[in-house]
């Protein structure tokens, strides 16, 4: 507990007492005030997360007598006199409980932010119930919600309570491979994890934003000077107080403004910002500041951005026409003319939200005439670069020092809490805090774009795929964001995993008054494979073939070409996925016949999706630089760059640094993100960080290795052994020491340091698409097994096998992880998730798959090599989402006769298809 935060909670006689974590306290403040807030605020136990302040999302639990609650809704003037249990007081004596060790040998944390709530709503579950089955554990940690991990893992830790702890002490040369736990997970399990509002200074000044209720608007400040008198001290931020009001992912496109300027272009769009002391900002009410509104027309959906005379969004984008980019290869115009078989359609997706359990959150500070901001982050460099540039002033002067990362998935590719809260410190003498809440976070954040695709697919009489057509049209939201990068990927994706002479693929994006849409995990290979797997389907269903045969005679191979033109020359692992599924499918698509055969109005289907991903930026320079320092006092320091966002590229860095460095991976200490003390990785996006730090670690780790093995004239095998500050190199039965003491140092102690640098092969697209995109590619195969209820149009995924060519899995509970989550992010895609702006802006009204909506996952790692990969891995964080929606929406089409073409399929959407489908069939 907080020294500082107990003396003041015990300073009054009049303050409610309760016991947390078997010590008794006091703490001043209004009975009203919620558990959550007096733990974290006047108790100092930042342990209790706070991902809604709603009851919706769990991430507060803690035992109230027992009891799990949700300790944001719990007035503390019910708990005087009671007893609470939070994170914190799980581990006696810095041990570990043993269900907080099952986590960790689980790997059931990801990015941390759920795993307090997650582990108290375990606790009350096993406190009653040492034994629960399957369904009790449903039950019991229903309550919280996970983003990250599709709680496979969670649940495995609490049912593997008992089970023998594995020895985690992984020997020098067998790093690579196993399954090292998290390097972070113990922080996180405790409650020590710092977040982005967890660490901020007791003296800080807090920011509040003032947002658009409207979609389109003209707006003015009116006098504030009433405001300002009834809250002395405030502050009000305006555009004007912005040096260089625009921001945005691509150095020519700084669309976005940090406070509008008299125009508003989305739903909570930021217009003002109130600087004061926490109690004033947290009283002021966003109707007390004087705003006149004058609403536009709004430009809502595609066809009204399309439309011939449609209001622009952006005064200067005709046609409110943001890209409009593609590929063509051969002639797939004259190519259908011969098929023997075609199949068609229009698909339309929705807006997808993040929902990371974090929300954005930060602080910043002035030192001298630079600006320090604390950030959950998924880019630091970029951070770094976009607040300089907003404040005018060199990137130098700004410093990003990321927290931990609550989730990001794209999400924090962008900047949210940065370019204010540097402004701010820039101005005061204090430091600066902002943190949103849900409903901010939700109204202001981007999203995954709303598409609609029209797609054509042909292939001749014996099932070969002959040519693909698609335009594919994106709802990119008010502001650029990563909406050129989302256009630009979709075409290359369009025709998925398969060998197709004749490609002519168009990705478009357009403004509408949106919130911004940007990355979310695959930039719109998602949405694109959803598409070219229901045509695969059809075709396949049209030629009588079975469907999984019919990828795998289409499956890209190595040395096939691809519709850029790339020759693919290793690492092609589609085929093996799809092999690897085959048993299962068999037995499934049986065991459906079997189960329909004795039920009517609840239908059994089999569906299948594949992808292919490319790694790293689009045929974009996107390198990484990883540093590996060994100091006098012979402690080795790992620093990256690359922010691990729960995704676990620390410890996969640290796995192929130590194999290659030729040590025991418990011997690292790493920094990482932190932009004054770590070279530029790259962003944490396009599932890169393993394939290109990780090979810029391990080229950094060989280098150091050279550098210690020269100073001692040994040989390339020879085995380097550390003893405090002593090297101990031995070869061939002798042993020469390296004293580090008699190097000589940098300012940081460091005595030798290795770098390593890469950036991956690829090259600029011609005007035809045609080039080298990426380096390498993932690949895989999922199978989804799905109950439909056709009377409520209802539909449970009963069980997925997911096999992913991975070309190595440096950690295999970490790659099953990725997997397993991204498969909980595909079934809402699939089935749920729906972002309507001012309608779903919070946790209970915009629904993510719960622990009881997963089904059972298998997991599958093909390990089909990439040579230019790090020990031979490429990435999997996108991946594991992409095949999962076109999978179920495969197994509804076998369960029900229904193709869905309108995604999400929520439940209403679904029941009017099939009642048209039976209508149709009379
Ligand atoms: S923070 Fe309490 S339920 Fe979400
Ligand atoms: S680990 Fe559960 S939300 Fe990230």
């Amino acid at each position: 507990m907080n020294d500082r935060a107990t003396v003041r909670a015990r300073a009054d006689a009049e303050a409610i007492g309760f016991v947390v974590n078997g010590q008794a306290v006091h703490v001043r403040a209004p009975p009203v005030k919620r558990l959550a807030a007096a733990l974290r605020d006047d108790l100092g136990l930042f342990g209790t997360k706070i991902g809604c302040n709603a009851g919706d999302c769990g991430a507060c639990t803690a035992l109230l007598d027992g009891t799990q609650v949700c300790a944001c809704m719990v007035p503390l003037g019910q708990v005087a006199g009671r007893r609470v249990t939070t994170v914190e007081g799980l581990a006696a004596d810095g041990t570990l409980s043993d269900l907080q060790a099952a986590f960790l040998r689980h790997g059931a944390a990801q990015c941390g932010i759920c795993t307090p709530g997650m582990l108290m709503a375990a606790s009350d579950l096993l406190a009653r119930n040492p034994q629960p089955s399957f369904g009790e554990i449903m039950d019991g940690l229903g309550g919280v919600l996970c983003r990250c991990t599709g709680y496979q893992k969670i649940v495995e830790a609490v049912q593997g309570l008992t089970a023998p702890a594995r020895d985690d002490a992984i020997g020098i040369g067998r790093a690579v491979g196993a399954r090292l736990a998290k390097v972070d997970g113990r922080a996180m399990l405790t409650g020590a994890e710092r977040f982005g509002a967890d660490a901020i200074p007791i003296d800080a000044l807090w920011l509040k934003v003032i947002r658009s209720p409207y979609p389109s608007a003209r707006f003015e400040l009116l006098d504030p000077g009433p405001l300002l008198a009834r809250h002395p001290g405030l502050r009000v931020l305006t555009a004007a107080d912005v040096p260089r009001n625009g921001f945005g992912i691509y150095p020519h496109i700084k669309d976005q403004p940090v406070l509008a300027d008299g125009i508003v272009r989305h739903r909570g769009e930021a217009v003002i910002g109130l600087l004061g002391e926490r109690e004033a900002i947290d009283g002021i009410r966003d109707g007390e500041v004087p705003i006149e509104w004058r609403p536009l027309e709004p430009v809502l959906g595609l066809d009204a951005a399309m439309a011939r005379r449609a209001p622009l969004v952006q005064r200067e984008k005709p046609g409110n026409l943001l890209i409009d980019g593609g590929l063509r290869r051969g002639d797939a115009d004259a190519a259908f003319e011969d098929c023997a078989a075609v199949a068609e359609g229009c698909f339309v997706t929705s807006f997808v939200e993040h929902a990371y359990i974090e929300p954005e959150a930060g602080w910043a500070r002035r030192i001298g005439d630079r600006v320090e901001i604390h950030v959950s982050t998924q880019t630091p460099y970029m951070d770094r670069d976009e607040a300089a540039s907003v404040l005018g002033v060199a990137p130098e002067r700004v410093r990003i020092v990321p927290t931990a990362c609550g989730g990001g998935f794209g999400g924090k590719l962008d900047l949210s809490v940065q370019p204010l809260l540097a402004i701010a410190a820039m101005l005061v003498d204090r430091p600066v805090a902002l943190v949103y809440d849900r409903p901010e976070s939700m109204a202001s954040s981007t999203k995954r774009h709303a598409a609609r695709i029209e797609a054509r697919m042909g292939c001749d009489a014996k099932g070969r795929l002959v040519a693909f057509a698609e335009t594919a049209d994106f709802d990119t939201g008010a502001y650029a964001s990563w909406g050129p990068t989302v256009a630009g990927r979709v075409p290359i994706h369009a025709m998925g995993p398969y060998r197709v002479p004749h490609v002519r693929a168009r990705g478009r994006a357009f403004f509408t008054n949106a919130p911004p849409a940007g990355a979310f995990r695959g930039f719109g290979v998602p949405q694109a494979a959803i598409v070219h797997e229901t045509l695969m389907d059809d075709l396949a269903l049209q030629l009588g073939i079975d469907r999984l045969e019919f990828r795998l005679d289409n499956a890209l191979r190595t040395g096939d070409v691809t519709a850029t033109g790339q020759v693919l020359e290793a690492s092609v692992g589609l085929a093996q996925c799809l092999e690897a599924v085959r048993p299962r499918w068999r037995q499934m698509l049986d065991e459906a016949v079997n189960f329909n055969l004795n039920s009517r109005s609840l239908r059994q289907g089999v569906g299948i999706g594949c992808m292919w991903y490319g790694i790293g930026n689009t045929a974009l320079s996107n390198p990484s630089t990883i540093r590996i320092g060994l100091a006098r006092d012979g402690r080795l320091f790992l620093y990256s760059g690359a922010v691990d966002i729960g995704q676990g590229s620390s410890t996969i860095l640290v796995q192929i640094a130590a194999d290659a460095l030729g040590v025991a991976p418990d011997r690292f200490e790493l920094v990482v993100g932190d932009t004054d003390r770590t070279a530029d990785a790259g962003k944490t996006s396009a599932s890169r960080q393993t394939f290109v730090s990780g090979r810029a670690a391990q080229l950094a780790a060989e280098d150091l290795r050279g550098k210690i093995l020269r100073r001692v004239n040994a040989g390339a095998d020879a085995r380097i052994r550390r003893e405090g500050a002593m090297v101990e190199v031995s070869e061939a039965g002798q042993t020469r020491r390296l004293d580090l003491c008699a190097l000589e140092a940098d300012e940081d102690g460091t005595v030798l340091m290795g770098e390593g640098w890469f950036d991956p092969p690829t090259t600029a697209m011609d005007e035809n698409g045609q080039g080298v995109p990426y380096a390498t590619y993932a690949f895989a195969a999922q199978i989804a097994e799905v109950q439909v209820d056709l009377d409520l149009g209802t539909t449970r995924v009963k069980e997925i096998i997911a096999a992913h060519d991975v070309g190595r899995a440096i950690n295999p509970t970490q790659v099953e992880g990725q997997i397993q989550g991204g498969i909980a992010q595909g079934l809402g895609l699939a089935l749920m998730e729906e972002y309507l702006p001012g309608r779903t802006e919070n946790l209970h009204d915009y629904l993510i798959p719960t622990v009881g909506d997963m089904p059972q996952i298998e997991v599958i790692l093909i390990e089909d090599p990439e040579p230019l990969g790090p020990f031979g891995a490429k990435g999997v964080g996108e991946p594991g989402l992409i095949p999962t929606a076109p999978a179920i929406l495969s197994a509804i089409r076998h369960a029900t006769g229904v193709r869905v073409t309108h995604v999400p399929a929520l439940p209403h959407r679904l029941r009017a298809a099939i009642l048209a489908l039976e209508t149709s069939r009379g």
